[in-house]
This record gives structure tokens, C-alpha cells and sequence, in this order.
């Protein structure tokens, strides 16, 4: 890497050639002030805080946007820089209403803290001349106009990250709005309430309406963890108060997803208003009843252990953790030598024995073939990752019978039968990708291989730790009309419990270790309460196979516990030892998942 010297206060300071004087003086650890600027986003020097001396220029520089040069002197905060600043600040604090006291962000606003930083104690010109409308139509969160300094960081997060193009621009100077579309409300525009333009609003312009005014940041707790709503594994930060909480933010720092989260991940999971299960449930006297722990575990163990192998079965949902999923396995597949095991969704059909790609490469491909599934729908951070590329020039050829939400992207839409015209493009290609889910045939997964060598494939999974359920054994090979007890790990999982069991032979004994009450809850003979996503500790496998870890963040409610404890706890009842610790089991499960 050639290494670039320049001055900044006096001090040496060395940056990788091509790094601009903000990029430089973050690694010297000099404090230059931004707020158009962001780390995730194309810098396009805007509000001019960001502002540095540097010799032989004629007027100051935007520090975000000027990229060094050998033998560059600059100063960052000299009295001609200082000046500049603050004038800037008066000026964006006179423009629209910045009375901090009565915003939601007072206390956490990148605008309000440079006020304090530059010592802005009263307004200097006239202030709020004008009112700006609030557009509160969207179900998430509310954009209030007159708290918006034009930073234009929600227009390029929404363009440049998530490649949805909602977000404009309209009017003139100090009239400036953004807006959505060709100015439509936004709960009517094509905004897909994946909150990433609230995630990085400098200012309380863009408002979460779920966590308003519950506190400053500094009186939170953020706990990095996976989302769990889908197969792509979402890296998000937890962010609760006093045990509760408050919102789920993209973690910047993932791999897998650089920040951008969907509404599935953000927003849904704190709206859910289902009835937790709290406490163990037993059927007594043909009614369900308060149990304790001991009790209900012991019925289960009695029936599964006067039931042989045959009378078994096993049925999962893939919200399921690793640690849940391998101990599922262990004590019923292989201790107990149950076989008649499934899982509550479907899955992609196995191309490979090893990876052929990442989903990483979907931004570096030329022509990406979608097959048997709908990203916009059910893994929609990839959908944001595809459309990204084609605003990159790649072309998207789309097969599938369904409504796919990508068709309107893409450049040919096919049928399963026509997906040979897809792979004659594909072998054409620089660098092809193929995503594939479980709508593939068994004859198009066939055609698909001829592309190995050529293309980068990624499984896009329905469900979530599907392909961690599928290595452990649990996939579409349950019987049902067999089963005299049926165990099922539902979790978190929204499902009729009529369609669970029918599947079940008639009188069968049903267990249910579920989250919430459901249909099927209240049909079973046990229910052992379950932790959500939210209480839990363990790990998840993503589509693409990296085991990614998932931290508690909060208690679980009641007597709550996590999928792989009450699975212990049930091995433990059946005199079968399977692992005493969360630390132990991570470990055997992950060796088995390599
Ligand atoms: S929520 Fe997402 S899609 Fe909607 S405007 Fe913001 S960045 Fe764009
Ligand atoms: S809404 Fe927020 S991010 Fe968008 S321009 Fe206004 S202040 Fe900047
Ligand atoms: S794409 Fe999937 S993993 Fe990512 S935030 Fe959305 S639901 Fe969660
Ligand atoms: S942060 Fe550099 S111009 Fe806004």
C-alpha cells in the first residue's frame, strides 16, 4: 500500500494514497467535525462543517471530499476554521426549528452537539420564519421537516445503500425539502420501511415512533446480535433500557449485511402483539393447566420413553438455534433412534457438497440468475444487495413461475421450464451469480450445475436456520401417520396448529415448545415456554453458511427458557447427559456443522 506523509497541526501524519484528509485524520486521531458526512455513504461535501486550512488553497476545504497529497499542511481547527464553522452553525441553526429542548434527539443530535462543541449559547439571526410540514403517514417512524438540516444522508442511504431511490430532493434554498417519489406522503411511496434513512439522520428529523422520547443513548445498552427473521443472518445491535427493548439498529460492522437491516428485522419484531407462553402447560383432565417445569418435563419424558423409535416424531421450525438444532438431533435421532424427523418449511435443493459462492459476490456480478425464489419477500437484504448491483450495470434475469417482487427489475423474466435460456446468458457472462431457493426443480437444479466453475451460487433458504436443520437432519422427510408422540420445536414460529396436527396420528401425544400461544398450543397436551429472539444466547447458520453468533440481551419472560435449555433439561429427565454448559454445546454443535 503506498503510504502518503502530510502535516495536520503540526503533527506527522502517514495515510494510504488515496484517503481523503478526513479518512487521515480519523487514523491520526484528529477530531474533524462532520454531519452530511457518513463512514457507510459516498461523501459529497455538503454542509461544509467538515471545513480545514490547507496551505496554498485559496478558501477552506472540505475535509470529507479532498483526498491528500504528498507534503499536504493543513490545519484543522485554526481561527480562520473555527470562524467558519460557526458561522455555519448559526446559520443552520436559524434555518428551521432547532429548539432542542422539545425534540426527541436532544441529547443524542450530531447538530446539537456541535452547537456545544463550538459554544453556540444564543441564536444570532431570526430563527424558525418558517414551518415545515410533518409527514407522521409511515407505520415506523416520522419525518418532521423542520428539525431537517438537507444533509442529504437519508437520500444517499436510500439511493446508494439500499438502492430503493425513494428519497429526493424538491424546492430551492432555504425552501429545500426531501421527499419521497414525486412527492407523494411517505406511508404511500415506494419506501419499504427498511429504516436505514433513520438509522443515519443526523438530527430528530427522521423520528422512530416506537422508542420517542424513551431516553438517551447514553442511558442504553447496545448488544450486537443476528437478526432472526430470516436466512440471511442480518448482523443488528439490540438496544435496550432498564431490561426492555427499545429498537434493533444495523450493525455497521457485519460482514454480511454493512449495516442495512429490512422492516422484517428492524421494526416487525417490536410490533409482534402475540400472547406469550409464560410458564409450562400440562393437559389435565382434558384441560391445560399451569405446571411447573419438573412436572411437564416429566410427563414428556414418561411418554416419549414408554413410546419406541417408530411411535416418534420430531417436527422443528428453523427459527430454531444451532445449539437447539444439534441437541434435537442428538437426543432424538441418535440416543433415542427416532427417524421419522422434519422441518416446518421447505428447503433449497442441495447443488453441492461445497460452497460455491457468497453473498458478498452479488454485488461484484455482471448477471445475476434468480431461480425458485423471492428475495423481495422473504430474504429482502439481498434484494437491497441485487438491486444495488444493477444500479452497478449487472443484468437480472428472473426465474420463476410465481409473482416474483424482482420481476419488475429484472431484464427477462422465465419459467422453470425456459431456465436453459438463463444459463446460455449466465456462461456468457464475466462474473455470473446464481441465487437459488426451494421453488427449483429437480430438473432446472440439474441444468443449474453445468454453470459450477463459471458461476458463483448461493442457496437463498426459505425460513431461517434452515440450512443448519437441514445438516443436522431435519428436512421434508416426516411421516406423519405413524406418530403416537409428537415433539414439536415451533418457537417463535406463526403457524396453524390444524395443519401441524394433521400430520400426527389421531390421539398422538403433542408437545409443543413454543414462544407464543397459538392454535397448536392450545391443542397440545405440553407446553414448554420458550424465550424469543430477544433472550436467547447461542449461534444461527446463515444461507451462506457462516455460523454467526446471537447474544441475550434481555430476560426471558416468566419461566421462558432458551430452545436448547428445555431440550437439555428433557435429555437430563430421560437419563440422557448431553452437554451441561451453552459453551459446550456451541462448540460440538459448530465442529458438526463444518
Ligand atoms: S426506509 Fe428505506 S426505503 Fe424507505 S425511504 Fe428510508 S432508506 Fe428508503
Ligand atoms: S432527514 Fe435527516 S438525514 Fe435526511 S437530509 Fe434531513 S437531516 Fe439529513
Ligand atoms: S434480510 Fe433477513 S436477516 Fe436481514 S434484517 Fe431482514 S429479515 Fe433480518
Ligand atoms: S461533513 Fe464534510 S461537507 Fe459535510
Amino acid at each position: 500500500m503506498t503510504m502518503v506523509n502530510i502535516t495536520m497541526n503540526g503533527q506527522k501524519v502517514s495515510a494510504p494514497a488515496g484517503s481523503t484528509i478526513l479518512q487521515a485524520a480519523k487514523q491520526a486521531g484528529i477530531d474533524i467535525p462532520t454531519l452530511c458526512d457518513h463512514p457507510a455513504l459516498i461523501p459529497v461535501g455538503a454542509c461544509r462543517i467538515c471545513v480545514v486550512e490547507v496551505k496554498g488553497q485559496r478558501t477552506l476545504i472540505t475535509a470529507c471530499t479532498f483526498p491528500i497529497t504528498e507534503g499536504l499542511e493543513i490545519q484543522t481547527e485554526s481561527e480562520q476554521v473555527v470562524k467558519a464553522r460557526k458561522l455555519i452553525l448559526d446559520l443552520l441553526f436559524s434555518e428551521r426549528n432547532h429548539y432542542c429542548p422539545y425534540c426527541e434527539m436532544s441529547g443524542d443530535c450530531e447538530l446539537q452537539n456541535l452547537g456545544y462543541r463550538y459554544g453556540l449559547d444564543h441564536f444570532i439571526y431570526p430563527t424558525y420564519t418558517k414551518g415545515f410540514p410533518v409527514d407522521a403517514t409511515r407505520k415506523y417512524f416520522l419525518m418532521d421537516h423542520n428539525r431537517c438540516v438537507l444533509c442529504g444522508r437519508c437520500e444517499r442511504a436510500c439511493g446508494d445503500l439500499v438502492a430503493n431511490h425513494t428519497l429526493g430532493l424538491r424546492n430551492r434554498g432555504a425552501s429545500s425539502m426531501i421527499h419521497a417519489d414525486a412527492n407523494v406522503p411517505f406511508g404511500q411511496s415506494t419506501c419499504v420501511s427498511c429504516g436505514t434513512c433513520l438509522q443515519v439522520c443526523p438530527t430528530g428529523a427522521l423520528c422512530d415512533k416506537r422508542s420517542a422520547y424513551m431516553g438517551h443513548d447514553i442511558q442504553m445498552e447496545h448488544i450486537k446480535s443476528t437478526c432472526n427473521q430470516c436466512s440471511i443472518g442480518c448482523g443488528m445491535e439490540i438496544v435496550t433500557r432498564g431490561g426492555n427493548v427499545l429498537r434493533i439498529v444495523g450493525d455497521w460492522d457485519a460482514a454480511v449485511n454493512g449495516g442495512l437491516l429490512c422492516k422484517n428485522g428492524r421494526f416487525d419484531p417490536l410490533y409482534d402483539e402475540r400472547k406469550r407462553v409464560t410458564g409450562p402447560l400440562l393437559r389435565r383432565g382434558g384441560k391445560l393447566q399451569q405446571a411447573s417445569w419438573e412436572d411437564a418435563l416429566k410427563a414428556v419424558a414418561e411418554r416419549i420413553g414408554s413410546a419406541n423409535a417408530k411411535e416418534i416424531g420430531v417436527l422443528t421450525s428453523s427459527n430454531a438455534t444451532n445449539e437447539a438444532l444439534y441437541l434435537l438431533n442428538q437426543l432424538f435421532c441418535k440416543e433415542l433412534k427416532a427417524d421419522n424427523v422434519g422441518l416446518l418449511n421447505d428447503a433449497a435443493p442441495k447443488l453441492f457438497e461445497k460452497p460455491q459462492g457468497a453473498l458478498a459476490d452479488i454485488i461484484k456480478s455482471d448477471v445475476i440468475l434468480v431461480a425458485g425464489c423471492d428475495p423481495v419477500k422473504d430474504q429482502p437484504v439481498a434484494s437491497f444487495l441485487i438491486k444495488h448491483s444493477i444500479d452497478k450495470g449487472a443484468r437480472l434475469i428472473v426465474v420463476d413461475g410465481k409473482d416474483n417482487g424482482l420481476a419488475p427489475f429484472a431484464y427477462m423474466n422465465l419459467e422453470m421450464a425456459n431456465i436453459s435460456k438463463a444459463i446460455d446468458i449466465a456462461e456468457r457472462a464475466q462474473k455470473p451469480v446464481v441465487l437459488y431457493g426451494a421453488g427449483v426443480t429437480e430438473k432446472a437444479a440439474g441444468a443449474l450445475k453445468k454453470l459450477q466453475g463459471k458461476a458463483a451460487f448461493v442457496s437463498l433458504e426459505p425460513g431461517v436456520n434452515t440450512r443448519a436443520a437441514v445438516s443436522f437432519g431435519f428436512n421434508n422427510g416426516f411421516k406423519p401417520s405413524a406418530v403416537k408422540v409428537l415433539y414439536t420445536l415451533l418457537g417463535e414460529q406463526n403457524i396453524e396448529g390444524s395443519d401441524v396436527l394433521k400430520k400426527a396420528g389421531e390421539n398422538a401425544f403433542v408437545v409443543v415448545q413454543a414462544s407464543f400461544v397459538s392454535p397448536l398450543t392450545e391443542q397440545a397436551d405440553v407446553v414448554l415456554p420458550m424465550a424469543i429472539w430477544s433472550e436467547r444466547a447461542g449461534s444461527l447458520t446463515n444461507t451462506e453458511g457462516s455460523v454467526q453468533k446471537v447474544n441475550k440481551a434481555v430476560e426471558p419472560s416468566g419461566e421462558a427458557k432458551p430452545d436448547w435449555e428445555v431440550i437439555s433439561l428433557l435429555a437430563d429427565k430421560l437419563g440422557k447427559k448431553l452437554g451441561a454448559s451453552l459453551g459446550e454445546i456451541s462448540a460440538r454443535a459448530t465442529q458438526e456443522l463444518k
